[in-house]
């Protein structure tokens, strides 16, 4: 018997942009996926929400890549993994596998299908709390909001650019905050990173309406992941530096609000 356990992720800045060979900044957090394979049956545990934005086919993919590569090699079981979810997204950037697989804090890039870079990212500033509102799973899968990105892109290649430029601009400073080399202030970085993703049309009514009147309250929250465009939008990273008003806030209006713990550990045996 043997039982693999890999992380769903959050993506702090990038999304959509890595699609594009621009860096993301990925974080592994503490909601696993786990497979244990009993001679033919596998039996598959989780508590990543599904289709929301936080990895769960990645994680899926990576803990059913780990299962099958023996010996145990991460090179590996990330390579087979990307192929899993190209399958099933068609032009995946290659990062929530990626971020599954090592863990932690990672910066990525795919230059060329075969050249993907990424470094860890050694987190050098103290992390204030973040949570995670599940604003529900979109209508859209992940493959069709990227394909709906490429639309865009095609028909408005000027904007499309600098949207890009500019979510890359956010990635960058996200780097320098956590590396403590320049002082950013989160919340604006989060505000920053939101309504660029917003102009590129992967955030529904329903989320930027949520996401206003956290903004009204103090607070900053940006979707993560391929986000959602005609109902709901999937997971919203949030931020507050009173959580005390965000869990008032989530509580009166019956949402679904948890802590979430980032750069957690990646891919691993448990039994
Ligand atoms: C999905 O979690 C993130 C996207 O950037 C797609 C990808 O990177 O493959 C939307």
């Amino acid at each position: 018997m043997l039982k693999v356990s890999a992380p769903g992720k959050i993506i702090l800045s990038g999304e959509h942009a890595v699609v594009y060979s621009r860096p993301a900044i990925l974080a592994a957090v503490n909601l696993r996926l786990s497979i244990r394979s009993k001679g033919s049956k596998r039996v598959i545990d989780s508590d990543v929400p599904v289709g929301c934005g936080m990895g769960s086919s990645a994680a899926y993919a990576v803990a059913l890549s780990a299962l099958k590569c023996k010996p145990w090699n991460l090179e590996k079981i990330n390579d087979y993994a990307y192929k899993i979810e190209k399958k099933h997204h068609g032009n995946p950037s290659g990062g929530d596998n990626t971020v599954s697989t090592y863990g932690g804090f990672l910066w990525y890039r795919k230059e060329a299908e075969g050249l993907k870079i990424f470094s860890p990212i050694k987190v050098r500033v103290k992390l204030p709390k973040f949570f995670i509102i599940n604003t529900g799973k979109p209508l859209e899968s992940t493959k069709e909001m990227v394909s709906l990105v490429a639309e865009f892109g095609k028909k408005n290649p000027k904007k499309f650019k600098e949207i890009l430029t500019g979510i890359e601009s956010v990635t960058r400073k996200f780097l320098q905050y956590l590396l403590k080399e320049k002082e950013y202030k989160i919340s604006e970085l989060i505000k920053e990173n939101e309504h660029l993703l917003e102009e590129l049309g992967v955030v529904s009514e329903t989320a930027k309406q949520m996401i206003r009147v956290i903004e009204r309250i103090g607070g900053a929250a940006k979707v993560s992941g391929a986000g959602g465009k005609k109902d709901r939008s999937g997971i919203l990273l949030v931020y507050h530096k009173n959580p005390k008003t965000l869990i008032k806030f989530a509580k009166s209006r019956n949402l679904d609000i948890f802590l979430v713990k980032l750069g957690e550990e990646g891919v691993r045996i448990e039994e």
